[in-house]
């Protein structure tokens, strides 16, 4: 039986502070728009839900607004160490890395992990030992160290010394400068399932810190038999609430659609750890939902081949 297909795209959750004009905001949506509408344009051409949330993904990667790839923020030491994910509802196949730098789409490295090695997910070093094994281009330091992110993290680090000065509450970090993650779900018209989650992190994070995006089950999580998930938000949070996992779960063991499981993983994540961000998910039958604890989440959808729906 031929489906129709479904595709939903985010691009962080937060405060979003940094998007005080209607021509900020219009960046992100017509960013958000054109890759859906790329992501229309595989899926309807019979491309596979992996296939639509690899290149998805990796535009999200590729435009310097968003928090993954080119865009990503910097490390306490002024470094870019990048995670990402994706996985493959049809097989529960999943690749994914974590603190990797000079590649310009960790996602698709993360792919590679999936189909050309034996482990799920490979970290630094050992990932770009991989990268260089499968012949991925190295990108240069200047790809990622733009004028803006060396701002945020100084502005970040000056915070936080403010903090520790004044003892505020708070971490000293605005929330626009912590929850940048991108991420895509999609069911193609053979009612597979996949998803893909990639960022830069937390400004500001300290070196070798992972958050939520490459763990299979907490920012990311495909299987056909329920849903595809992508998480954006304070990852730590994420982790302890396994939170992709438990909105699969709710499909699985409680029957709910996809509208009922996101409503019921907020939920929990708001009730247990007061976790703040976001998820987008697709159910097995190609119904799309999302829901986020923030003051907003940047995010798109096409529902059963309908109209390409926007959301901030
Ligand atoms: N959710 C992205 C991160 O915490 O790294």
């Amino acid at each position: 039986m031929r489906c129709a297909y479904s595709l939903m795209v985010h691009g962080g959750a937060g405060a979003l502070e940094n998007v005080k004009d209607e021509k900020t905001a219009v960046r992100y949506l017509d960013s958000i728009r054109r890759i859906l509408e790329h992501g229309r344009e595989v899926l309807s051409l019979g491309g596979s839900a992996l296939q639509a949330v690899e290149q998805c993904a990796t535009l999200l990667e590729d435009d310097p607004i968003f928090n993954a790839g080119c865009g990503s923020v910097l490390n306490e030491d002024g470094r870019v160490e990048m995670d990402a994910a994706i996985m493959d509802g049809q097989n529960l196949l999943a690749g994914a890395v974590a603190g990797v730098d000079g590649v310009a789409n960790p996602v698709q490295l993360a792919r590679l992990v999936m189909t050309k090695s034996e482990h799920v997910m490979l970290i630094g070093e050992g990932a770009m030992r991989f990268a260089e094994h499968c012949e991925v281009p190295r990108v240069p330091a200047n790809y990622f160290y733009t004028e803006d992110r060396i701002a945020q993290l100084k502005e970040a680090q000056l915070r936080h010394k403010m903090m520790l000065d004044h003892d505020e509450a708070g971490d000293g970090v605005s929330e626009d400068q912590k929850y940048g993650t991108i991420g895509a779900v999609a069911f193609d018209s053979n009612g597979n399932l996949a998803a893909a989650t990639s960022t830069g992190g937390i400004v500001n994070k300290r070196k070798g810190r992972v958050g939520d995006s490459p763990i299979v089950g907490a920012g990311v999580y495909a299987d056909n038999e329920t849903c595809a998930v992508s998480c954006t938000g304070y990852g730590e949070e994420f982790m302890r609430t396994v939170l992709a996992k438990t909105v699969s779960d709710f499909i699985f063991m409680q029957g709910m659609d996809a509208s009922e499981a996101a409503d019921a993983a907020i939920e929990y994540l708001r009730r247990r750890v007061n976790g703040r961000g976001g998820l987008i998910m697709i159910d097995n039958e190609g119904r799309c939902a999302s829901r986020f604890t923030t003051r907003k989440m940047i995010h798109g959808w096409i529902e059963h081949a309908g109209e390409t729906m926007l959301s901030f």
